[in-house]
């Protein structure tokens, strides 16, 4: 049998996975009264293609040949396998953020804690569940800066009991992020270095969805550019109540979101449903999610959409050749197609100004708690930036930069070698035995914002402030706070956060501003080994970490890696052309035609 060149041996695995997840569905009930969970089978492709998000055309490491890439969408308590196909030309990792991963830890996709990272040309696959989750999630490389270069996408998981599903009656996916002209490569290169000053890289743009306009006139010479490249557009029809999912995926930079005369309800704070409650604006920090309810109940007409980079957070004199107001059109059907002329909200929240969160004590849960009334242990962490012996500014947490230590993974060394002591630059700051209850009081000793996000958990927000507050410990709210994995502590401020450290695993707490991470501002749990010890993780995980033999070398193509580029975009239009989308792998009958005819 021979394949032809443009369909290759990867499609065989998902070819497989296909026929499995049909066999299930030729299995289920045709009338099913509780939800019956599902396995949901995707294929995330990694490979590098020439975009133009804004116009300004770059090399974008893409998902399935797009940026941002596939929305999986899934139902709480499914499965997920979801083959990671890496042709990026090095290796990678995918992190699924704010999945708990209770009892597989090895799918947390934390090169140097949790895996060892997947090498080119090879297919990984992630296989867990989400039994007691929902709601707005997303997935990145965990690799390097290597999700700024573009290789994220959103992840949403239903709830079949969802308390709003009443109040919506669609739903919109809004990803947000500051966006790089150049390849993290180079940008890591001079921001390590004592030349930068430790000033992050600064961004070019800001994307909407993956797009947005430029000023060509900006753009060195010799680059590709189209002025005019077009605002991303949302459709609503009049009378209709729609659920927006809005996610930060960016590298540094914090918004305001917005929709010009649309007040928005919040609903969810990052799988925890609050009670609603109406704002102008969302403030949403780097890899936080919000849902809200916003009704299309205005005069037909064009609105502008808002994502106003905050980059008074970060540089005070702002950015040369930067438009930080970025925007999209939210379109009524039936209006003209004319851009908006609409006005922003005319007040000026003063949150704004402060770099802080969407103010928390404003949110409430939708189903109250039981937040236990004590911890058990007190952590005490100082953030802050030093300089090396190399004179480069690093993230240092306690004091430590965090050095990530790819080849041996913390969770190798208590699986395999029962280890309890380790190098102080990796930053283990608890190491529980049993399950208890942990708060951690984070103080920020520098004049940037920190979005902080707790891998594996998700954590109560019991108080946090701006700079020259100090934590009054009689005053948290333990009655009724909102639960969340990201949390922005305030420049010089600081918060408190409770959690409970009962799921077995290495579990990575660090800043998410990705330029920080790369910085060494990271840290990591180590929670109940001996439990972790008695699971069994999968054949193909431990290979990872076994550079030869590698089953998966099979899996090479023997082609040059220009090719295999060219060779995949072309697969993925010919997919694309047939309706197909390679994200979200549900059945479809052309996918299988498509194969045979290429076979025979
Ligand atoms: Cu979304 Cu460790 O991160």
């Amino acid at each position: 049998m021979i394949l032809s060149k443009s369909l290759s041996l990867w499609s065989i695995l998902c070819i497989l996975s296909l026929l499995n997840s049909l066999v299930f569905i030729l299995a289920s009930p045709v009338k099913k009264r509780a939800y019956v969970p599902e396995t949901k089978t995707f294929c995330l492709h990694l490979y590098k293609a020439k975009l133009s998000p804004d116009g300004f055309e770059r090399v974008v490491w893409t998902v399935n040949g797009t940026y941002p890439g596939p929305t999986l969408v899934v139902t709480k308590g499914d499965r997920l396998v979801i083959h990671v196909i890496n042709n990026l030309g090095v290796s990678t990792s995918i992190h699924f953020h704010g999945f708990f991963q209770r009892g597989t830890n090895w799918y947390d996709g934390v090169p140097g804690q949790t895996q060892c990272p997947i090498p080119n040309n090879t297919t990984f696959i992630y296989n867990f569940t989400v039994p007691d989750q929902s709601g707005t999630f997303w997935y990145h490389s965990h690799h390097l800066a290597q999700y700024v270069d573009g290789v994220l996408g959103a992840i949403i998981v239903k709830d079949p009991d969802d308390p709003y599903q009443n109040d919506y009656d669609e739903e919109v996916v809004i990803l947000l992020s500051d966006w790089y002209h150049n390849e993290t490569f180079t940008l890591l290169n001079y921001y390590l270095s004592p030349a930068s000053k430790g000033l992050e890289p600064r961004p070019d743009n800001g994307l909407i969805n993956g797009r947005n306009i430029y000023n060509c006139k900006w753009a060195p010479v010799s680059y590709k550019c189209i002025d005019n490249a077009g605002l991303s557009k949302f459709n609503f029809v009049p009378g209709k109540r729609y659920r927006l999912r809005v996610i930060n995926t960016s590298a540094l930079l914090s918004f305001t979101f917005s929709i010009d005369e649309h007040a928005m309800d919040v609903i969810e704070v990052e799988g925890m449903m609050t009670k609603r409650h109406t704002i102008h604006r969302l403030i949403i920090n780097v890899a936080q999610r919000y849902s809200v309810i916003v009704t299309a109940d205005k005069l037909v007409s064009n609105f502008w959409m808002r994502a106003d980079l905050q980059i008074k957070c970060y540089y005070a004199i702002g950015i040369e050749h930067l438009n930080s107001y970025v925007k999209a059109i939210v379109h009524y059907e039936g209006a003209n197609h004319l851009d908006p002329t609409t006005k922003g909200w005319a007040e000026n929240l003063n949150r704004l100004n402060n770099c802080i969160d969407l103010n928390t004590s404003d949110l409430k849960p939708f189903f109250p708690e039981n937040v236990p009334a004590k911890s058990d242990q007190t952590i005490y962490l100082n953030v802050s930036f030093e300089k090396d012996a190399s004179n480069v500014d690093r993230g240092v947490v306690n004091g430590s930069t965090y050095a990530v230590d790819v080849d041996n993974p913390t969770i190798n060394q208590i699986l395999f070698k029962n280890q309890t002591l380790f190098q102080p630059n990796q930053n283990v700051i608890g190491h529980f035995n049993t399950s208890q209850v942990i708060d951690i009081v984070v103080y920020n000793g520098v004049t940037g914002e920190h979005p902080f996000h707790l891998h594996g958990h998700t954590f109560w927000v019991l108080g946090s402030g701006p700079v020259g507050t100090k934590p009054d410990f009689s005053k948290l709210n333990i009655f009724d706070p909102i639960k969340r994995d990201t949390a922005t502590i305030p420049p010089e401020g600081w918060i408190v956060i409770r959690f409970e450290a009962n799921n077995p695993g290495i579990w990575a707490f660090h800043c998410h501003i990705e330029w920080h991470v790369e910085a060494g501002l990271v840290a990591q749990f180590i929670e109940l080994p001996h439990e972790l010890r008695k699971l069994k993780p999968p054949a193909d995980w431990e290979q990872l970490c076994i550079k030869s033999p590698n089953p998966y070398n099979d899996l090479i193509l023997q082609s040059e890696q220009r090719t295999i580029i060219d060779d995949m975009r072309n697969v993925d239009t010919l997919i694309k052309n047939l309706g197909w989308n390679l994200g979200e792998l549900e059945f479809n009958w052309n996918y299988l035609l498509v194969y045979f005819l290429n076979i025979f």
